[in-house]
């Protein structure tokens, strides 16, 4: 086999064998095919697309290219969920425990945070005490267990993806529905996982800024779950305002344990109880969506998920008292509001614009190597449908540091990130559509 081929074919719209897929990663992976050969081929994946068996081919190559984590030793069926990445998304803190609260086993790898949104493990570290990093057995016993752990991404999960996805970042190929598509996929598989939520998120907070982009991308996620026998449910979300009120590590642990005591921003309880009721009936206890949904919400209210988290921070080294009092959690020193400048409706809120100033702040990282202020962020006040008056807080920072010059521009970064409108505003469906 050549690589120039290889490339030829894909070039003139043909379809690669599962055995040109794997030779093409194989090489990479090995430094026998140089990068600019295999940016040849992504270039023409991205003019030629791929047909559901490439990409799930290309998906199992890349799962297979390093470790894979083996859940075989933890009984039932074991159900991840992912966000494809927005602003403020404290998912994860409330669905691996309300799932785990109702004995789907939840044994989740997470990552951190990068630009614009965050991520569970920095999260995860604002717990006092609470330990990350889990050796290979550990994780697997506390699973069984308890039901749940949440580690940091460790060791060596998909190479293949990592020198490609950086690869496609300089050569304009990252925009490729099959691409992004098993990018994903391969690190979900990699994962263990037998069944998989997503969350796929879409508008202006997001990686995927149209809803058309985003169904396809769902489609491509769920068509490469069937193909690879994992099955697979992709929930499109909005993400045209962030989800909740808190950006920010600690702001947003303890937006997680409000929501698990049964007081959480509507949005962020409600995105819980869906991807929540879709993996309850992946995980096989639930026979339709509407009694998985039910079960959701009567293991928040009845503080049975809330008991769950208890159980994670505390076997991973964390106090359990911070979810009965989440003052315990690190706060800022500085909490200075940002008052709006006319009266209107909100109608709109740049999420994305909301995340870098939530990393300028501190709480996110610019490079992979900065390190992160876990107390501060952003808490709205309002959000998009709410009615503000001039000199009302729109939103308030939490700051560790309070030069004037350096509030003045956080404030006013704040106020460009909002859209204050005149007219009655209508707001946008939280839930777009259910891919399955
Ligand atoms: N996120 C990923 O993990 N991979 C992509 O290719 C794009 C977004
Ligand atoms: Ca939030």
């Amino acid at each position: 086999m050549r690589t120039v081929d290889i490339i030829q074919k894909k070039r003139d719209g043909k379809l690669l064998s599962t055995e040109e897929i794997e030779f093409l990663i194989e090489g990479y992976c090995s430094g026998e095919i140089p990068d600019y050969q295999m940016s040849a081929w992504a270039m023409a994946v991205y003019f030629n697309g791929m047909s559901a068996k490439e990409t799930a081919d290309l998906t199992m190559a890349m799962a297979r290219s390093g470790d894979q984590a083996d859940l075989t030793s933890i009984p039932g069926v074991k159900v991840d969920k992912h966000s494809t990445g927005g602003v403020g998304d404290t998912t994860t803190l409330i669905l691996a425990p309300l799932a785990a609260a109702a004995g789907v086993p939840v044994a989740k790898m997470s990552g951190r945070g990068l630009g614009h949104t965050g991520g569970t493990v920095d999260k995860l570290e604002a717990i006092d005490g609470y330990r990350v990093e889990l050796t290979k057995e550990q994780f697997l016993q506390q699973v069984r267990s308890i039901g749940v752990s949440v580690i940091s991404q460790s060791g060596n999960i998909t190479p293949a993806d990592k020198m490609l996805y950086g690869l496609r970042d300089v050569t304009a190929t990252v925009d490729s529905i099959p691409l992004i598509a098993s990018s994903i996929m391969s690190k979900k598989i990699a994962s263990g996982a037998d069944a998989i939520v997503l969350d796929v998120k879409t508008g202006s907070g997001a990686f995927m800024k149209t809803l058309d982009d985003s169904i396809r991308l769902a489609q491509a996620m769920v068509e490469i779950g069937a193909q690879v026998g994992r099955a697979t449910v992709a929930v499109i979300t909005n993400m045209d305002e962030p989800l909740g009120f808190a950006i920010g590590n600690a702001l947003e642990v303890r937006e997680a344990v409000d929501t698990l005591q049964g007081a959480g921003p509507a949005d962020l309880t409600e995105l819980c109880l869906v991807l929540g009721a879709h993996m309850l009936q992946l995980g096989g206890k639930a026979a339709s969506y509407d009694e998985a949904r039910a079960a959701a919400g009567q293991l928040l209210a009845s503080g049975a998920a809330l008991g769950k988290l208890k159980e994670l921070i505390a076997a991973q080294g964390g106090k359990p008292a911070l979810a009965d009092r989440p003052e315990l959690l690190p706060a800022a020193e500085f909490q200075v509001p940002v008052p709006a400048l006319e009266d209107g409706t909100v109608s709109h809120i740049d999420a994305e614009a909301l995340g870098v100033t939530a990393m300028m702040l501190g709480a996110g990282r610019a490079t992979k190597e900065d390190v992160i202020d876990l107390a501060v962020g952003i808490v709205l006040r309002k959000k998009v449908g709410d009615r503000v008056a001039a000199g009302e807080p729109i939103a308030e920072l939490h700051m560790n540091r309070n030069e004037p010059m350096f509030t003045e521009d956080m404030t006013q970064r704040m106020r460009n990130a909002y859209t204050i409108s005149q007219e009655a505003v209508e707001k946008a469906p939280l839930i777009y559509a259910v891919v399955t």
